[in-house]
């Protein structure tokens, strides 16, 4: 049984004070909601106090990038041991806003997952296809080549310490949300590429989460399918109403 995970992606927003305050109102209600894992992902400049703010409430703390190398001469750069340092135990990585809007590739994707599984961190790593690729009939194939290409040379071992979001580009803060089957399907096409790269157990193990315009009013009827096992959630995430209401909706299914 895999417990589900509500991960919140903050992207670029808030300052100091509202992001601290939005952890807190999340602590408050914490206990609610225990039955699912949360996760909150804020800006790096937040993440030491956004930390200080959980506390030991068991919410989460995560990154939502970080670079490959361990330390050295790449300015503006975080490094996975930075992120630990700090108090994360997740980081997000290829993001499709990362993918496209600042050109990270298959294979950068691949090495960041590699360095924060080294590092003990647990990498979110996020496909998902444009608009145009799912018109064309393309989607399971640029799953595919996106599994292949972030996920390789991992071993069973680490893929279980993995988790994996998939995430329809033309869903993502657009209020356009795939329908429970759509996700459901490229949900199962995944566990079947790692039960084929790997063994059922491992596939098993790991949670797989859907992405894209989640909302408490949409997230029963994703979350009741048989595999999707959270949420990664932008802009619903900066309500804490709106992100518990979410979690709730993961309780009981
Ligand atoms: P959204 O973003 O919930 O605002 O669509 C999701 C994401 O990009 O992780």
């Amino acid at each position: 049984m895999r417990r589900k995970l509500i991960a919140g992606n903050w992207k670029m927003n808030m300052d100091r004070a509202s992001a601290v305050a939005l952890a807190g109102a999340l602590v408050k209600r914490a206990a609610e909601v225990s039955a699912v894992d949360l996760l909150v992902c804020p800006p790096s400049t937040y993440l030491v106090p956004v930390g200080e703010a959980l506390g030991n409430s068991g919410i989460a703390l995560g990154a939502q990038n970080m670079y490959h190398e361990a330390n050295g001469a790449f300015t503006g750069e975080l490094s996975a041991a930075m992120l630990t340092d700090v108090g994360c135990k997740y980081v997000i990585l290829g993001h499709s806003e990362r993918r496209h809007i600042l050109g990270e590739t298959d294979a950068d994707v691949n090495k960041k997952t590699k360095a924060a599984l080294a590092a003990g961190l647990v990498p979110i790593v996020c496909v998902g296809e444009l608009l145009a690729e799912r018109e064309a009939g393309q989607t399971a194939a640029i799953i595919k080549r996106q599994f292949d290409g972030s996920l390789a040379g991992i071993s069973a071992d680490l893929i279980e310490k993995t988790v994996i979001a998939y995430e329809p580009v033309w869903a993502i803060g657009t209020g356009k949300v795939a329908t429970p089957q759509q996700a459901e399907d490229v949900h199962a096409d995944l566990r079947r590429l790692l039960t084929e790269r790997y063994n059922e157990r491992s596939a098993g193990v790991v949670r797989i989460l859907y992405g894209g315009s989640v909302k408490a009013s949409n997230a029963g009827d994703l979350l009741g399918q048989p595999n999707i096992d959270g949420a990664l959630v932008g802009g619903a995430s900066l309500k804490a109403d709106e992100f518990l209401g979410i979690a709730a909706a993961g309780v009981w299914r």
